[in-house]
């Protein structure tokens, strides 16, 4: 549902431009298996790499970026460090980390007391399994040192030690004789330099295994649009500016898949590459920054929860001049995380091509009609993660009503709502099902309709809230008298009845936007 109602807002119905006219847009469905020299255009295969760690010890590999690493000093002097990865694919927040280690470092190194070292070293283990609050602290001391020490004097106890914490990313220089330790198994100075681990996952065509042979799953759909952009022009009839589009599998061989659909090594992207004249780049990367922001809106998302973010300076790529980030903030994370990024990149893309293909970059140049200026197009890229939206609308849909018969239900948006609607015959005899079978015959033709015979109607009408199913019709005693069903609203409950030819009109003006 997610991917058909990008389609029909971007693609065959996307909203008027910032000129005044429609905007014209081409859906395309590249190959996901391409040849390396896409990649050496792209710039990933040299450019698309996480700097990676493995620890020598426990084997583990961890992303260089994700592991904090807390310095402990005894004022100025460099006692040990401790390194945990990074809880989120969230940036790490050092702060929340700092307020949890400062009690495990401050008994660790600093004490010559066998009992002060027991209890950290059990710390340390806590503090790998799960977030701890103190009281957990005390009561596991409290057993650790067996009763030698009194559980009220434990508080007092690790307070009497006071250190200097100082956390930082691993990536980040330490003090020149910190000695590291395996974020996993602990182990100490085990851990190797960053190495660059390219995220494409690769495979060999045809029956050799060699160099030649070599080719990469697509980590992106964008590629297959700037490919073929020459092939759209010349096929389709469209002229700068216009778009195309594309709905696709791409494939990172991500290191830590982790939150669910968040980061997945196999997801889907929606991308837009949309083409146009230098001087009107701005406007165009502006207008798509808003279509996309309302789009979300429009389907239901909180505009507390979505944030856009536009990049600083500092972060944009150097062919680029705009970037916004279209944050969510999920349940799970303490910030908001990318759904979308709507970038500005210039002519570097067709450039490149240009470049690696016919061996100038500006092969792809377009000349204008009117003008006859010959120019490189400036291209804005809107591009989702179908993934990464579908978590969110989940999310997003998660409604607790206690006074309800289902306490909890999904709230999905119609257009969103997996199952559309539901025919219900009240009882299961006295000529209803011979009403509410057609109505669901028909209605089946265009939208996902489920029919349910069974149970008490609190019952079925309970089950299609907790699947997010919008709409409910039921064939009552008076639809045998007046020809008339109850439609029921998932979100209120409220009925009202409608003639029962006109169940599919009624869905048809439902769900259209
Ligand atoms: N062509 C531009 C591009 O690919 P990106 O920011 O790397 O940019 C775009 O990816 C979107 O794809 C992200 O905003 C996100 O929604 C989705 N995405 C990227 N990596 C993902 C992963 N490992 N799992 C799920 N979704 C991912």
């Amino acid at each position: 549902n997610i991917k058909n109602v990008w389609w029909h807002d971007m693609v065959t119905n996307p909203p008027v431009g910032p000129d005044g006219h429609d905007v014209s847009m081409v859906g395309v469905d590249c190959s996901i298996i391409m040849n390396p020299k896409v990649w050496e255009a792209s710039g990933h295969a040299t450019g698309f790499a996480d700097p990676m760690v493995d620890c020598k010890e426990c084997k583990a590999r961890f992303r260089a970026d994700q592991v904090i690493v807390v310095d402990v000093y005894a004022g100025d002097t460099y006692l040990s460090s401790e390194s945990v990865e990074a809880s989120s694919s969230a940036d790490p927040s050092v702060e929340e980390y700092r307020k949890r280690a400062e009690f495990v470092e401050a008994v660790a190194g600093s004490t010559a007391d066998p009992e002060l070292k027991k209890g950290a070293k059990r710390f340390r283990q806590m503090l790998r399994d799960a977030a701890i609050n103190n009281q957990n602290l005390i009561d596991d001391l409290a057993s650790a040192w067996g009763g030698k020490v009194a559980r009220d004097d434990i508080p007092n106890r690790l307070r009497s030690i006071s250190l200097n914490v100082r956390p930082r990313r691993l990536l980040d220089s330490g003090p020149p004789n910190a000695s590291v330790a395996c974020p996993r198994c602990h182990a100490v100075n085990t851990l190797t330099e960053p190495r660059a681990f390219n995220l494409m996952f690769e495979t060999f065509v045809g029956a050799v295994q060699d160099e030649s042979a070599k080719a990469y799953l697509r980590p992106e759909t964008a590629q297959g649009i700037f490919a073929n952009f020459k092939n759209v022009m010349d096929s389709n009839r469209v002229k700068i500016p216009f778009g195309i589009a594309q709905v696709g599998k791409a494939f990172r061989n991500e290191i830590n898949p982790r939150n669910y659909t968040f980061r997945s090594r196999e997801f889907e992207q929606m991308e837009i590459e949309f083409f146009c004249h230098p001087n009107e780049s701005m406007k165009w990367y502006e207008f798509w920054r808003d279509v996309r922001i309302k789009w979300y809106e429009s389907l239901g998302i909180k505009s507390a929860n979505l944030r856009p973010r536009q990049q600083g300076a500092e972060e944009l790529a150097h062919y680029s001049k705009a970037c916004t980030d279209i944050e969510y903030l999920f349940p799970f994370a303490d910030e908001p995380q990318e759904l979308e990024g709507v970038a500005h990149r210039g002519s570097f893309d067709l450039n490149q091509h240009g470049k690696f293909s016919k061996g100038k970059e500006d092969a792809f140049a377009v000349v204008d009609d009117d003008t006859h200026e010959r120019f490189v197009p400036h291209v804005i890229e809107p591009s989702a993660g179908a993934d990464r939206f579908t978590l969110a609308v989940l999310c997003e849909a998660y409604t607790v009503d206690e006074s309800r018969p289902s306490p909890e239900f999904l709230r999905f948006h119609p257009r969103l709502a997996p199952i559309k609607a539901a025919v219900f015959p009240l009882v299961n005899k006295d000529g209803m099902p011979e009403v509410a079978e057609p109505i669901h015959r028909e209605i089946k033709k265009h939208y996902l309709c489920q029919y349910d015979a069974k149970q008490s109607i609190g019952k079925r009408y309970a089950r299609m809230d907790e699947a997010g199913t919008p709409y409910c019709f039921t064939i009552d005693g008076q639809t045998l008298q007046d020809g008339t069903v109850t439609v029921r609203d998932r979100d209120t409950g409220a009925q009202e009845r409608i003639h029962k030819d006109r169940c599919l009109e009624y869905l048809h003006d439902h769900l259209r936007l």
